[in-house]
C-alpha cells in the first residue's frame, strides 16, 4: 500500500516561495519513484502572514502544522517588516511555531562537500573534511525567558530586558538528544557555554556533566562560547557534535555554516519529543535577491532530505535527494553564492531542473 504523508508547506517570504517550489517538485518525483504519496497543504507564516492576516503566525497555520506528519519551511522576514514592533515581526511567527510545536532540539549539520571546498573563505587545509553537527536548544534560553520587554523607569529612562534561563530538565532533554546524535557520529560531544560568567551556564555545565555518566561511550568536553567561535575558525576539524543553548547556537551555527562556503547549503531539523518536526534551511529569506531567480535551493532540498530521514523515517528517499544534490555539484552547476572558476552559473529554476534530471537515474 502506498504510504501517504501530509506535509505542511510554509513558503514564507523573500526567496522562500522560489526555493520551496524546487523541493516540492523533487519530493513529488522521489515519491513516484519509491511509491510514497505526499499531500501538501500550504499555510502562511512570517511577513506573508502579517500582510494577509495581521499576525505572523495565524492560528490556522499552527493548527495545520500540528495536524501534519512534517512541516517544511523555507524562510521568513524582509525589510518591509523590520520596523514593526518586536512582537509583530515575522521572526515572532517562527519562534511561535517552534514553541507551539515544542521543537526543543535543533539539528544543524555543517559538513564540507568536497565539490565546494574552494567556495569557503577559509583555506582548503583548514576546512577540508569538516563535518560538524550543531545541536541547538530551540525553545528556551534568552529567546523565551521572562521577564522580557522594554520598560521605562521613574526617571523616564528606557531599559531593555531579556532573561537567559534554563531549567535542569530543559538542559537534560537537549543533552540527551546531543549525546544520542554524537553516538551515531564520531562519539565526541563538545558542550558550549559561558560558565565562567553566567550562572545559567554553570547549571548547564553541571547538568550536561551529570548526564555524561549515561553515555560512557561518548567523549564529553566543555568550551566557553567565545573560545568556541575562535576554534571554529582556527581548527574546525576538532569538532564532531556541539551542544549549546538557543542564543549561542544561533550564532555558532551561522559560523559553522560559513565554513562550508555558503550558508545557502545548510539544512536544519527541529524536533520535539513527539509530533511533527520542522525542517528549514539555516539561511534567511534573502530579500535582496528575492524574485530574481538567483537563490540557491540546495539547503531547502537538503532540508527536505532531513525531513524524509528524521521526520518521516524514509531514509532511502532522503538518500536520493542528497545524492541528487551531490550529482548536480559534480556536474558543475552552481548558483551565484557558491560559484567558482570553471563552473556553470545557474539560477534557482535551472538548478531545480538539474536536480530533477539527477533524480532520474
Ligand atoms: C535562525 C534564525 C532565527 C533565530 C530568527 C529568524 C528568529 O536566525 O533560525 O537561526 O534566531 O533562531
Ligand atoms: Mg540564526
Amino acid at each position: 500500500m502506498t504510504q501517504t504523508y501530509r506535509i505542511t508547506l510554509l513558503p514564507g517570504d523573500g526567496i522562500g516561495p522560489e526555493i520551496i517550489a524546487v523541493a516540492v517538485d523533487l519530493l513529488k518525483k522521489v515519491g513516484q519513484q519509491l511509491d510514497l504519496r505526499f499531500e501538501f497543504q500550504e499555510a502562511l507564516l512570517g511577513g506573508a502572514a502579517i500582510d494577509a492576516t495581521g499576525s505572523p503566525l495565524p492560528a490556522d497555520t499552527l493548527e495545520l502544522c500540528k495536524n501534519s506528519d512534517a512541516v517544511l519551511l523555507a524562510a521568513i522576514g524582509g525589510y518591509q517588516w523590520d520596523t514593526l514592533p518586536n512582537d509583530q515581526r515575522p521572526e515572532r511567527g517562527l519562534l511561535g511555531l517552534r514553541a507551539g510545536l515544542e521543537l526543543f532540539a535543533n539539528l544543524r549539520p555543517a559538513s564540507i562537500l568536497p565539490q565546494l571546498v574552494d567556495a569557503s573563505s577559509l583555506k582548503r587545509e583548514v576546512v577540508d573534511g569538516v563535518d560538524i553537527m550543531v545541536v541547538r536548544e530551540l525553545t528556551g534560553g534568552i529567546y523565551f525567558g521572562q521577564p522580557r520587554g522594554i520598560f521605562t523607569s521613574e526617571t523616564g529612562e528606557r531599559r531593555g530586558v531579556n532573561t537567559m534561563v534554563y531549567t535542569e530538565s530543559e538542559v537534560e532533554r537537549i543533552g540527551r538528544v546531543a549525546f544520542e546524535a554524537a553516538r551515531k557520529r564520531r562519539k565526541q560531544l563538545c558542550s558550549v557555554d559561558k560558565s565562567n560568567v553566567l550562572e545559567v551556564s554553570q547549571l548547564w555545565r553541571d547538568t550536561i556533566t551529570k548526564l555524561a555518566a549515561d553515555y560512557p561511550d561518548v567523549e564529553l568536553t566543555h568550551m566557553y562560547v567565545d573560545n568556541a567561535a575562535m576554534q571554529l575558525l582556527r581548527n574546525p576539524k576538532q569538532f564532531d557534535t556541539i551542544v549549546t543553548g538557543n542564543l549561542f547556537g544561533d550564532i555558532l551555527s551561522d559560523a559553522a555554516a560559513m565554513l562550508t562556503g555558503s550558508i545557502g547549503m545548510l539544512p536544519s531539523a527541529s524536533l520535539g519529543s513527539s509530533g511533527p518536526g520542522l525542517f528549514e534551511p539555516v539561511h534567511g529569506s534573502a530579500p535582496d535577491i528575492a524574485g530574481q531567480d538567483k537563490a540557491n535551493p540546495l539547503a531547502q532540498v537538503l532540508s527536505a532530505a532531513m525531513m524524509l530521514r528524521y521526520g518521516l523515517n524514509e531514509p532511502q528517499a532522503g538518500d536520493r535527494l542528497e545524492r541528487a544534490v551531490l550529482k548536480v555539484l559534480d556536474q558543475g552547476y552552481r548558483t551565484g553564492d557558491i560559484m567558482s572558476d570553471g563552473m556553470t552559473l545557474v539560477g534557482c529554476k535551472a538548478m531545480g531542473e538539474a536536480l530533477l534530471a539527477a533524480l532520474e537515474d
